[in-house]
């Protein structure tokens, strides 16, 4: 995109990546038979499937997260939640705001030095697929992957320091200038799906709080909180809002906001612990 303005070669319109990311989930996911209502962070409204496509999964999906990282090549990702519907009544809205514990499977893709799914299904565990591009195939690369109780590493956009609550501000202050041990070290990609699936990996702590400007935080519950709530207490780990797991919350707009505290559960509950004292 960019390149050519808004026409390729060929004459045809060039789609912003993540416009293509979101028309190709849609696509994908109507004609898979499989769905019948879908969830967009791109689209204002629920989308309800054909009826002669239906299936009975409500999928709720940001198709390409991280968009401030697109144009400058920075790893971006995709993130989906899948739930049943209960009941053969037509689709509609309601059957989308269920609070994360009725997931059924969720996940997420991260497009970076390799292309990695990492998925959980049910009462399974997390698996973690590489693509081999050699092949075009997933590998079962990462099986039942589990976090750290705890890690070495914090990652918040330490720019919005002077918004923070007095927990977070606290907290993160603590992790600098620890009273024994190392500090420790700070990593921020700006990509959710970048910054959790390391701290998957490494253990640590992934937060975006509530900010003065962004009272609920900025992060949207149904297809960013919740599937990567679910990933990460799956593997071990917590995810909280800061007084609540975030899988127990009841959403009431598909869109709404959810500040984000997860990762490796020694770390999230010292976090816990700051935000109980203030
Ligand atoms: P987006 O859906 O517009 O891409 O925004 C979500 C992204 C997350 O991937 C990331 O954690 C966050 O925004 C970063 O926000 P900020 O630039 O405020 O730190
Ligand atoms: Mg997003």
């Amino acid at each position: 995109y960019g390149i050519s303005g808004s026409t390729n070669v060929q004459g045809e319109e060039v789609k912003k990546l993540d416009v293509l990311a979101n028309d190709l989930f849609i696509n994908m996911l109507k004609s898979s038979y499989t769905t019948c209502l879908l969830v967009s962070e791109e689209n204002d409204t629920v989308i309800e499937v054909e009826t002669e496509k239906q299936g009975k999964y409500i999928v709720c999906f940001d198709p390409l997260d991280g968009s401030s990282n697109i144009d400058c090549l920075v790893s971006i990702g995709s993130i989906f939640s899948i739930y049943k519907k209960d009941s053969t009544s037509k689709p509609d809205v309601s059957d989308a705001l269920k609070p994360g514990r009725e997931i059924v499977a969720a996940g997420y893709a991260l497009y970076g030095s390799a292309t990695m799914v990492v998925i959980s299904i049910g009462a399974g565990p997390v698996n973690g697929f590489m693509l081999d591009p050699a092949i075009g195939e997933f590998i079962l690369t990462d099986p039942d992957m589990k976090i750290k109780p705890r890690g070495k590493i914090y990652s918040i956009n330490e720019g919005y320091e002077s918004q923070w609550d007095e927990a977070v501000k606290k907290y993160v202050q603590s992790k600098k200038f620890p009273q024994n041990g190392k500090a420790y070290g700070a990593r921020y990609v700006g990509s959710m799906v970048a910054d959790v699936h390391r701290t998957l990996k490494y253990g640590g702590i992934f937060m975006y709080p509530a900010t003065k400007d962004a009272p609920r935080g900025k992060l949207r519950l149904l297809y960013e909180g919740n599937p990567m709530a679910y990933i990460i207490e799956k593997a071990g780990g917590l995810a909280s809002t800061g007084k609540m797991a975030i899988l127990d919350v009841q959403p009431q707009q598909i869109h709404e906001r959810v500040p984000v505290f997860m990762g490796s559960s020694e770390d999230v509950q010292e976090l816990l612990a700051f935000h109980q004292q203030n």
